[in-house]
């Protein structure tokens, strides 16, 4: 990784799993959506969900990012981080009170999600003596042709407004206070290979746009979210760029004078990423052979939760063994934790370093301690210099949280009702 010789990383002894990123691809990623908006009015929000580590997060605040949130914490992190609160928005689909405070005491933009978000944003707005500045989000019912659990623009998920239910929330929005609407925003899904999608939403959006302004509504924001996907295949998958997400949306900005704002996640962080194990064996049950390794599902939960793919490569170059199909799976006691199934893979010696790549997206972010398993350290290479940016989770952190004290909440008042006659 840039001048940094991964196996070193393990040959010095440096305890495994753990994920390491590149600074330089992480920059390279951005310049592609710099250069996509370059000359448009336009917020390239990172989607802090994606990757969290506060490491990635200040390059990205310095690279002149936004950030989108969906959590007081993560708004707080990305504040701390160094991102402008003028280029920041908060989603949810169930903001809590913790949530909503935050934001609006912060003053960044806020998606609205539903009737109910819509009141609990102003009555809040209201009792903090703000105005809070908010999006519509939109559901347009435009398949996203990606993994259902993923997929956030057709009318079965939970997300946004439906194209009537704005309509019907027209004469509710002729009587704000405390909030006023200021742009639309749709996010179709996860893992885009196609614009046309967006190309399509944004058509939609805009006919929205016009009725909005012509109720009085400064409609000035057109939010496409994110959702564009890399080539996870590395080499087989053509994806488009960020450049032709621009362009797909450019004619409706023109059109109709609004900002442009992107949420990407994945495509900014993920390439970035590596998850980095060793092997713990190899066995064969007389059907399949599979590699054992210390990476699991604990780290990197997409393979097992959206069949998603890595590629997945040994790092020794010298492995000897024979060429064979293995699953490479975790040491976690599920079955669904495997990391990739049928790989062509040269048999390793226990000890052997694993790559996994593209992991900076949803890889530490998802991770979970099932098993015990705490959370691993991560690593930043930024040329030839190596840095740990997170410290790997330790027992006596666990166990700092663990209790055993009485509470009180208070007595259950006598029923007032009669006692059953029976
Ligand atoms: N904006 C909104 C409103 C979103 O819900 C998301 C992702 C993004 C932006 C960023 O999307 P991206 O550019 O990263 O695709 N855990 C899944 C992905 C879940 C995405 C959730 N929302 C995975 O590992 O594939």
């Amino acid at each position: 990784m840039e001048r940094v010789r991964l196996s070193s990383l393990l040959d010095a002894g440096i305890e495994t799993p753990f994920f390491i990123y590149s600074a330089a691809q992480l920059a390279a990623d951005w310049q592609a959506y710099a250069e996509a908006v370059a000359g448009l009015d336009a917020i390239v929000g990172y989607a802090v969900k994606a990757n969290s580590n506060p490491a990635l997060l200040r390059r990205l605040a310095g690279f002149g990012a936004g950030a989108v949130v969906v959590s007081d914490y993560e708004l707080r992190l990305a504040l701390e981080s160094g991102f402008a609160p003028q280029q920041m928005l908060m989603h949810g689909n169930g903001k809590r009170p913790r949530d909503l405070e935050a934001a609006l005491r912060a003053g960044i933009l806020l998606s609205v999600d539903s009737e109910f978000d819509l009141e609990q944003i102003i009555s809040r707005a209201t009792a903090l003596g703000v105005t809070a500045r908010l999006l519509l989000r939109v559901n347009p019912d435009i398949d996203p042709q990606v993994h259902p659990y993923i997929s956030t623009g057709l009318l079965d998920s939970k997300f946004g407004f439906a194209e009537g239910a704005v309509e019907r929330l027209r004469p509710r929005l002729q009587k704000l206070s405390s909030v006023e609407v200021v742009g639309l925003h749709c996010h179709l899904g996860s893992t885009l290979k196609s614009v046309q999608p967006l190309r399509d939403a944004a058509r939609l959006l805009a006919v929205l746009v016009n009725e909005l302004r012509r109720d009085g509504h400064p409609i000035q924001i057109l939010d496409m979210g994110g959702g564009l996907g890399i080539d996870y295949s590395r080499g087989r998958d053509k994806i488009p760029t960020p450049d032709e997400v621009t362009e797909a949306v450019r004619p409706v900005l023109d059109e109709l004078g609004l900002q442009l704002f992107l949420e990407p996640g994945r495509s900014l962080v993920a390439r970035a990423g590596a998850l980095i194990g060793r092997v713990l064996g190899v066995k064969d049950n007389g059907r399949k052979h599979f590699v054992v390794t210390d990476a699991s599902m604990a780290q990197l939960i997409r393979p097992c939760l959206y069949g998603a793919f890595h590629s997945i490569e040994l790092l020794e170059e010298s492995v000897a063994g024979p060429q064979l199909a293995f699953d490479v799976v975790g040491p976690i006691c599920e079955s669904s934790d495997f990391l990739g199934q049928g790989r062509l893979l040269p048999t390793p010696r226990p000890g052997d370093g694993v790559i996994i790549y593209d992991a900076g997206a949803y890889g530490f972010a998802m991770s979970s301690r099932y098993n015990l398993h705490l959370g691993c350290a991560e690593y930043l290479v930024d040329g030839d210099s190596l840095r740990r940016v997170r410290t790997a989770e330790t027992f006596d952190d666990l166990s700092r949280h663990f209790s055993d004290e009485p509470i009180s909440v208070g007595t259950r008042q006598p029923s007032a009702r009669p006692a059953a006659r029976d």
